[in-house]
């Protein structure tokens, strides 16, 4: 079966019509909208309580069986700032029931291991008119490094008089190529938290320490509050210092971050960012890292540079003195950008660290997670939902043919 997911806004026919002049077979297609495709809230139900079965109810819900039944998935995405838009990036966040909680190590990073033996091949579509070049590339590996996580061969899709695929080849995250600025020293800083979490968000955590002790010169603004985005966005011009504290998700942000960032028009002024990840290397945030970068220079800002910290998966299950060990030199950071107008480069690079397994370290961790390691801390979870007999459940698995 081939399933065809229209991501985009305008869902006209020629696309369509070109992936079945292309394939050749017949189409399932799936039209999803902004009400049919919610974002991921980051509840772990999938993995915890009912395994491989996401509990938000909607379109996207009704249509998960499709996307493991097919042998071929085309997604036909929009892109928006310069990276996929918010819908594309809520349907990839919300492909995550179909993997296991359990982690493995490949080439010195974390993978999460496959509840599927076998997964559809990925065919991604998108224009590239409004894109620069780097964007456009930047988006190419992005997708290349997901379809590859995903254990899908992953292809570009092009539409046109004669629709064609390219293979879409892992590839390193593109090199950092603007600085890290100074900017003004104790200024007031705008912090906009992105964790769709409704309880137990390690952002939240962190960022009460940072204000705790900010005080009154950072604001933090919780984008799960939807309805306060257009005041926001019409501020964002007025508000000279602005940082984006999110978690990773699927190597890039959440998907109802990049919706806000899709409201914002360019204006002088300045921007940082800090990711937290929850695989302990920093690798998988180098992604987008570089989309944040261009980012900056989209926006007209001068670019204040990225925190990348890995390892920040269980904070809030931490008692409290190791937590605070953790959450300090994060803190650290943020407190240096704020009074002195810069993220420390000592700081950047011990947090970090690792930036990858490499070496004896990675055979020590490799044998670690062999023997159980992090992996425990999954099962103990599972036990403790009344889920761990369903662990390995696939209930989109496709029935046998005789
Ligand atoms: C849908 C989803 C995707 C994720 N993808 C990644 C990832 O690609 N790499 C990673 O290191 N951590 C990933 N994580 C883990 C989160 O980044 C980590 O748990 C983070 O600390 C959560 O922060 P929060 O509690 O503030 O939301 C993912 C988590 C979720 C729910």
């Amino acid at each position: 079966m081939i399933t065809v997911y229209d991501l985009r806004k305008v869902q006209d026919d020629e696309a369509i019509k070109d992936v079945q002049t292309h394939f050749g077979a017949p189409l399932n297609v799936v039209a999803l909208d902004d009400a049919s495709l919610q974002a991921c809230k980051g509840c772990w139900d999938c993995w915890l309580k009912t395994p491989g079965r996401c509990v938000i109810e909607d379109g996207m819900a009704e249509h998960y069986g499709d996307y493991m039944k097919s042998d071929k998935v085309v997604l036909l995405m929009d892109t928006a700032q310069g990276f996929i838009d918010h819908k594309a990036k809520a349907f990839i966040d919300r492909t995550i029931p179909h993997y296991h909680p359990h982690i493995a190590l490949v080439k010195g990073e974390c993978r999460h291991k496959e509840r599927y033996e076998n997964y559809p091949d990925l065919f991604f579509h998108f224009e590239s008119a409004r894109l620069t070049e780097q964007e456009e590339e930047i988006i190419v590996r992005y997708l290349a490094r997901t379809a590859d996580h995903f254990r899908s061969d992953g292809y570009r899709f092009f539409a046109g008089e004669e629709p064609k695929t390219v293979k879409l080849k892992p590839k390193k995250p593109m090199r950092r190529t603007t600085p890290f600025e100074n900017v003004e020293k104790d200024a007031r800083w705008v912090i906009y938290m992105g964790s769709p979490r409704l309880s137990r968000s390690n952002s939240a955590l962190i960022l009460d320490h940072v204000a705790e002790s900010l005080g009154d010169r950072v604001e933090v603004r919780d984008l799960k509050k939807t309805d306060q985005w257009p005041t926001w966005a019409k501020a964002f011009p007025k508000e000279k210092h602005v940082l984006f504290f999110l978690p990773l998700y699927v190597h890039a942000m959440p998907s109802h971050v990049m919706h806000f960032i899709e409201g914002l028009e360019p204006s002088e002024g300045n921007i940082a960012f800090f990711i937290q990840s929850g695989f302990p290397e920093s690798a998988q945030s180098h992604y987008l890292e570089g989309y944040f970068e261009r980012l900056s220079s989209r926006l007209g800002r001068r670019y204040a540079g990225t925190a990348i910290k890995g390892g920040v998966e269980g904070l809030q299950y931490r008692p409290q003195d190791q937590q605070e060990k953790m959450i300090a030199p994060m803190r650290a950071a943020i407190e240096h950008l704020v009074k002195e107008g810069h993220y420390r480069q000592d700081h950047i690079k011990a947090l970090a660290r690792p930036v990858r397994f490499r070496g004896v370290v990675r055979l020590i961790v490799k044998r670690v997670f062999k023997r159980g390691g992090v992996n425990n801390f999954w099962d103990q979870l599972l036990q403790k939902n009344d889920a761990y007999e369903k662990r390995d459940d696939r209930p989109y698995e496709q029935a046998a043919t005789d």
